[in-house]
């Protein structure tokens, strides 16, 4: 059983791309390992929400991971912010973190282009924030995409360093986690990459989407002229919406609509119907439980509770002894 830590972003709701990959391999590692999931409020300091949208931000991940299956019993699911430990942690671990190195990371050079006139300190030190989160715990495995391996990179620079100049081996290197070899992949409805990649509200699906929303962008989904010829080859945005059907479709429905496609039978009109209503009947669970648990203020306030008080735990044993390997001692 292996240490696994993963903060969450606590802007933007869940989308189908996320949930059958990211979310779904969280559901499975929580019956496996030891794993701390947490909202990571803290980071999102540095682009200066707003009190009531930070709060509702932090609000909707907690319910849509809820309704996604996240258990909060199996795993310790956690807003970064209920766990003080972490900042004091980050306090440490900036000692021990170069300007030089952080001004090249490749998330900060990033940022910094997108928003010049908001190079604040929170933003350069954020992988030193990142780093805090993962050794409080002595995580050993981040189920993190290849946009994060850098500021793993680092923890592990950080980690060692620290133990380097304390002479221990209290922290242990974490490394990326590979839980499921073969991820399903979901594009999105513009007929172009993967869903969530780009920025238009109509590219995605997301799960608290309402039925007429989903009917509404699938409908849209981008479709070339359709097949003139028998097994003709199918367009990329056509494949796409294929790729879609085979996650939320019975293979009846599936078969049935590739031999109309390789008869130049089919007609897109029918075929995005029938894929809109069988990706309602998909999210329909979920999509419920987002509203009954959005609404159930007693189970949130309990959840996060319980979540802050089982980090807090290893937090606080965490801290204990750094303190203690740093030299702050009791008189
Ligand atoms: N940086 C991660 C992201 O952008 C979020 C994150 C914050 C995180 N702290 C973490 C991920 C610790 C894994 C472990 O997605």
């Amino acid at each position: 059983m292996e240490t696994v830590v993963s903060g969450i972003r606590s802007t933007g709701k869940l989308h189908l791309g996320n949930y059958y990959g990211a979310v779904r391999n969280f559901v499975q590692m929580q019956n496996e390992h030891n794993c701390f999931f947490f909202i990571a409020d803290y980071h999102s300091l540095t682009t200066h929400p707003t009190p009531s949208d930070l709060h509702g931000n932090i609000k909707q991940v907690l319910v849509e991971y809820l309704a996604a299956g996240l258990d909060p019993e199996k795993s310790t699911l956690y807003i970064q912010s209920d766990v003080p430990e972490i900042a004091e942690l980050y306090l440490y671990m900036n000692m021990n973190a170069y300007l030089g190195e952080l001004e090249r990371g490749a998330s900060f050079k990033d940022k910094i282009r997108a928003n010049p006139n908001n190079v604040n300190a929170g933003l350069l030190t954020y992988p030193v924030l990142m780093a805090a989160d993962i050794l409080i715990h002595h995580a050993t495995k981040v189920p993190v995409g290849k946009d994060q391996e850098q500021h793993l990179e680092m923890t592990r620079t950080f980690g060692n360093r620290f133990n380097n100049l304390y002479q221990t081996d209290y922290f242990k290197e974490p490394f990326a986690f590979n839980y499921s070899k073969d991820l399903v992949k979901i594009p999105g409805l513009d007929g172009k990459g993967k869903m969530g990649k780009s920025e238009g509200e109509m590219n995605a699906v997301y799960l608290s989407d309402s039925p007429e929303i989903i009917r509404k962008k699938v409908m849209k989904a981008v479709t070339d002229g359709g097949p003139t010829q028998d097994n003709q080859e199918k367009p990329q945005e056509v494949q796409n919406l294929f790729d879609l059907m085979r996650v939320v479709s019975s293979t009846d429905t599936l078969s049935h609509f590739e031999e109309l496609y390789n008869k130049a039978q089919i007609r897109y009109g029918d075929f995005k119907k029938a894929l809109a209503e069988d990706m309602i009947i998909a999210t329909q669970p979920i999509r419920e439980k987002i509203e009954h648990i959005s609404a159930d203020t007693v189970l949130l306030r309990q959840v996060a509770k319980h979540g802050a008080a089982k980090a807090r735990e290893s937090a606080q044993k965490t801290i204990k002894e750094v303190r203690e390997i740093i030299g702050f001692r009791n008189f």
